[in-house]
């Protein structure tokens, strides 16, 4: 086992007299970890480069334990980190700041208390991992839909506190609208027991509502009920060319003139990402010959018995080619097919991140903006920063690219990141000129903390300062986070 440097022994330390000693009481040795070698995975962030320090790492194993660390964290003054799968982008999970912090993990909060296939409800532990939620309910003949590209990661309490996005927004909405009652553990260490499982409940402020996307600071979420949906056992899958931004936009009017429900997924893939992805992920291919500027994921799904799928899309991209907003397209004829599809589009985060560092903008523009944003955003950048290549892919049915920067090839690394601040400056005005938001599903986290304090106003950032008093005057629920300094 490795063993501890001096300088962390010293941090170890940083703990109150006492704090650790109480903290292995109520959690037992498992739920403790003190090693740095064991901490080192909770304190750095999925893409590598956020990095922080904790002199413990928290591992309760249900609500009653979580209360109790919490209780005794707060009364000692040590903030708390809540971490889930440590998946989010913004920087929210990895501790950092002044202070002595420590991170909770919600790892071990994995049962699954109830599935409800009547009621349309499953009641899920924080810890649960999004795609074994999501199977459970398949087993039940049911369908969870949320759906992002960390799934085999994240958790639901991740999810919530994120108000996570994904590929099924466009039908289903954020976790916001899948959520209908939430355990919480306060930052006092109450256990606020809102576990409600019916939908219509208008008995006053909707408190649940504060939880979710507070990326936890403000309670750490314990357990949920979540809103199941009938099975979607047909899938109809298309992988299109596009060529532009205005097409795409086009397209997606006629496929839902011809889909209407069913249209769950259409997303968007550029060129730029497409080759990320070819060039880094083994496996994978590019399904059509020659080279187009834009692609699109667009997928129906419904039940075994509704009208044929597969004939609804192939009609609707009839009209998008006669139209000349679709130059190529390509229906999955195999599950092994439409995975090959899918791989396409969920693998650019990961082939980005091989590829080198990057500056993620996870935006949103009302749609009819969206043409108009890449081509006036994408000569802005390409002045600040020549040879910027820009890996623009995302949810367009929601009007959310992730405008993801890389440096030019065989450029300098560190001097791409310097530039940072200048590069995001104008992707943020010219999304701030549109009525957008800087951050569509990711969060705020650390690094975009600063960015909200330019576009939200006093009057709102006072409110949601009020709020977080309110429900944790001493600042131990994941300070530094979310809300910029005044
Ligand atoms: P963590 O990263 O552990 O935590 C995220 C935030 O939530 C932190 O502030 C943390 O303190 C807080 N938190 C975690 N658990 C709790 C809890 N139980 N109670 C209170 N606070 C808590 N996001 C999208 O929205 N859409 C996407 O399509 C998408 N795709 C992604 C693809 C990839 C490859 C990756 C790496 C990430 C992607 N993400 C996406 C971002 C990320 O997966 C989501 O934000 C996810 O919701 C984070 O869940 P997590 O369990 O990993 O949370
Ligand atoms: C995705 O949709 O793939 C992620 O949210 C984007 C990202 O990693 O920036
Ligand atoms: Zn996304």
């Amino acid at each position: 086992m490795p063993t501890s440097s001096g300088h962390e022994a010293d941090l170890r330390n940083a703990l109150p007299g006492g704090v650790l000693a109480l903290l292995l009481e109520a959690l037992g040795p498992t739920g403790v970890l003190t090693d740095p070698a064991d901490i080192a995975p909770y304190v750095s962030d999925w893409t590598g480069t956020l990095h922080g320090r904790s002199p413990a790492v928290l591992r309760p194993s249900s609500t009653v334990e979580v209360a109790a660390a919490v209780r005794i964290c707060a009364e000692a003054g040590v903030a708390i980190v809540p971490q889930g799968g440590n998946t989010g982008l913004c920087g929210g999970a990895v501790p950092g700041g002044p202070g002595v912090q420590v991170v909770l993990s919600l790892g071990r909060m994995r049962r699954v208390r109830a599935v409800d296939p009547v009621g349309d409800t499953m009641t899920v532990e924080a810890g649960v991992v999004l795609a074994t939620a999501q199977e459970v309910a398949a087993s039940a003949g049911r369908l969870l839909p949320l759906s992002l590209g960390s799934e085999g990661s994240c958790t639901v309490g991740g999810t919530i506190a994120t108000n996570a996005g994904g590929t099924a927004v466009l039908r289903y909405g954020m976790m916001r609208e899948l959520v209908l009652g939430l355990e919480v553990v306060l930052a006092d260490g109450r256990v606020w027991d809102g576990l409600r499982v019916v939908r219509k409940d208008n008995t006053g402020y909707d408190l649940k509502q504060l939880f979710i996307g507070a990326e936890g600071t403000l309670g750490i979420v314990t357990a949920a009920v979540l809103r199941l949906f009938p099975a979607t056992p047909q899938r109809a899958t298309a992988w299109v060319a596009l060529p532009d931004v205005s097409a795409a936009v086009a397209l997606l009017g006629v496929v839902r003139e011809r889909a209407a429900g069913s249209l769950t997924t259409y997303e968007l893939v550029s060129r730029e990402a497409l080759d990320m992805v070819l060039s880094h992920l083994p496996g994978t291919r590019d399904p059509m010959p020659g080279s187009h500027p834009w692609y699109g994921l667009v997928e129906l799904a419904g039940p075994a018995s509704a009208v044929d799928l597969d004939e609804t899309l192939e009609m609707a991209l009839g009209e998008a080619v006669d139209r000349g907003l679709v130059l190529d397209a390509v229906v999955a004829s195999s599950p092994a097919q439409r995975e090959g599809l899918w791989r396409l589009r969920e693998g650019v985060s990961e082939a980005q991140r091989i590829e080198g560092p990057s500056l993620k903008h996870d935006v949103t523009l009302p749609i009819g903006d969206l043409a108009d944003f890449v081509a006036d955003a994408g000569a802005l950048v390409e002045a600040r920063l020549p040879g910027v290549r820009l890996v623009t892919y995302g949810h367009v049915g929601d009007g959310n690219l992730h405008y993801n920067l890389s440096g030019p090839v065989s450029g300098d690394p560190e001097a791409f990141l310097a530039l940072h601040h200048r590069l995001t400056e104008v992707v943020y005005d010219a999304v701030a000129r549109r009525g957008g938001s800087i951050s569509a599903e990711h969060g705020v986290g650390t690094t975009k903390r600063d960015a909200i304090a330019a576009v939200k106003s006093e009057v709102e950032l006072d409110l949601a300062r009020a709020v977080k008093h309110a429900l944790d005057p001493g600042g131990v629920m994941n300070p530094t986070k979310v809300l910029p300094n005044k």
